[in-house]
């Protein structure tokens, strides 16, 4: 992988690094280190964690400074605002669940990588025009799932998605499959109950069966 820990990002190099991006909702902000070193010991990198929680911020910022082989990215960011809190948090790139032109300069001004969620055609032109090609399909199962990205990949040929939305463990191989796809998001590999217990090797195991996906 050619991304080191500490090398600038692009939204591709996010994608390209493992199979699945971790969707995380972090608690208690003293899960985050054991957890992200959990998904680094299973081979995922590249990890979600949802300004949705009160926690959020300083799970990023923990992440960030205690686990140097994670790169801790902000999701479910909704306004320049949450980009740029995140980016003070350590936030390396920034994933929303839809797409606004605001977020997108945000997330430019900071130079962080953005994953622009989309579910219609017109939100892919809109992000498109502000130069995202790499975008997040969000909700993927609830808008479309496969057959919608296979009825995208002829006019939006040259746009690479991460659908995320209903994804598991089961069927996020039929959506890796597809050449539109680069990498898949979803909450399975952290799921709250294996949290809440501090069961970390079991987020191992999680971690390693989705990073052995085939794509
Ligand atoms: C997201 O924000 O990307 C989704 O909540 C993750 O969806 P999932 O819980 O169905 O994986």
């Amino acid at each position: 992988m050619a991304v080191g820990p500490n090398g600038a990002l692009t939204a591709r190099d996010v994608m390209s690094d493992a199979p699945v991006i971790p969707v995380i909702v972090v608690d208690k902000a003293a899960d985050a280190v054991p957890l992200a070193r959990a998904l680094v010991a299973g081979g995922i990198r590249m990890l979600e964690v949802t300004l949705r929680t009160p926690a959020a911020l300083g799970a990023i910022e923990a992440i960030a400074t205690q686990v140097p082989q994670a790169v801790a990215g902000a999701g479910t960011v909704r306004s320049a605002a949450d980009a740029q809190a995140a980016a003070r948090a350590g936030a390396r790139f920034v994933v929303s669940p839809g797409y606004t032109s605001a977020v997108g300069r945000a997330c430019r001004e900071l130079g962080l990588p953005l994953l622009p969620g989309v579910a219609t055609g017109s939100e892919i032109m809109a992000a498109q025009e502000d130069g995202y090609t790499e975008l997040k399909f969000f909700p993927a199962m609830q808008a479309g799932g496969l057959s919608m990205l296979k009825a995208w990949s002829g006019p939006f040929f040259d746009v690479k998605f991460c659908p995320t939305g209903g994804i598991t463990a089961g069927n996020a191989g039929e959506f890796l499959a597809l050449p539109n796809v680069v990498c898949v998001g979803g909450s399975w590999l952290t799921p709250a109950d294996v949290v809440a217990a501090g069961d970390w090797e079991r987020i191992t195991q999680l971690a390693r069966e989705a990073a052995g996906l085939r794509r």
